[in-house]
């Protein structure tokens, strides 16, 4: 039993799609959430920034004495976890893992798409986790840059001209590779599934990556005896970079719930 929280960082908002799962499936763990809204997006930054930036989560998120830390941005995970585990003397969890054993578990002839950001994609972070668990699966992956300023602005509903638009541009050659499994490899992306999903039809599975990844980490917190088994609902802390006005109104879009009142700015560079 431990009752410490457990610490979960973003580029900005986008990471409240892995938060969210995490307090569904685990309701009375504290969770502290840093969303680095002061120097998104993350997407298309090179590695160096990346490290960097992450340190500074991680340091921030430390100062709350956590159990564990999970990497919600897809763009770190992909980048820069392996420097983040070997520095750091806790759990550290990213999203690429869980979510290529899923999709390994889940796909039926060996093709797999993945959707991510820029950085994500050349990374090539799921290919090599994918290689190590189904060795010769084909992945056919597409960076979509433009779907997480879509999903910001709230356009991410099936019957939006716009979002549909982009979302059967992005996915085409994926659909046309003959995949049946799709990795959502964004913290955007699962506000895209019933768009995404209509788009590639029944026959494919898509694979959140936040809802495996919380899985994962409540798997690992139990086999480690890290578990909060305390009764009652945990606290939920919100600490962001700029304004935290626009994190509190685009916040609901993402979590379902009104987070006003719980949020608080920090200087990130101090950390
Ligand atoms: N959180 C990022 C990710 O999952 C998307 C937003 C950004 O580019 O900062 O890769």
């Amino acid at each position: 039993m431990d009752t410490r929280p457990i610490g979960v960082f973003d580029s900005g908002l986008g990471g409240l799609t892995v938060l969210r799962e995490l307090a569904r499936i685990m309701p009375e763990e504290d969770l502290v959430y840093f969303g680095d809204t002061g120097r998104l997006p993350y997407g298309n930054r090179s590695k160096d920034i990346l490290v960097k930036y992450a340190q500074q989560d991680m340091t921030f998120l430390r100062t709350f004495d956590p159990k564990a830390i999970v990497v919600a941005c897809g763009t770190v995970s992909t980048t820069a976890l392996d420097v983040l585990q070997e520095e750091n003397d806790i759990p550290v969890f990213g999203v690429v893992e869980s979510a290529a054993q899923a999709a390994a578990h889940v796909t039926r002839n060996g093709r797999v798409g993945l959707v991510a950001t820029r950085t994500s994609i050349s990374s090539g972070a799921y290919e090599r986790a994918l290689e190590a668990l189904y060795p010769g699966a084909a992945i056919t992956a597409r960076a979509c840059p433009l779907l997480v300023p879509l999903v910001e602005n709230g356009r991410f509903q099936p019957g939006d001209i716009v979002a549909e638009t982009m979302v059967s541009e992005y996915l085409a050659p994926v659909k046309a590779a003959g995949v049946d499994t799709l990795i959502l490899g964004c913290t955007h992306y699962p506000l895209m599934k019933p768009l995404m999903g209509a788009y590639m039809g029944p026959d494919v599975t898509l694979v959140d990556v936040g809802e495996q990844c919380a899985r994962w980490v409540k798997k690992q917190l139990e086999w480690n005896g890290l578990r909060n088994e305390r009764p009652g609902a945990g606290k939920h802390r919100y600490y962001v970079s700029d304004s935290t006005e626009d994190f509190s109104a685009q916040a609901s879009i993402f979590l379902g719930e009104d987070v006003s009142g719980e949020v608080e700015q920090i200087d990130i560079t101090a950390y």
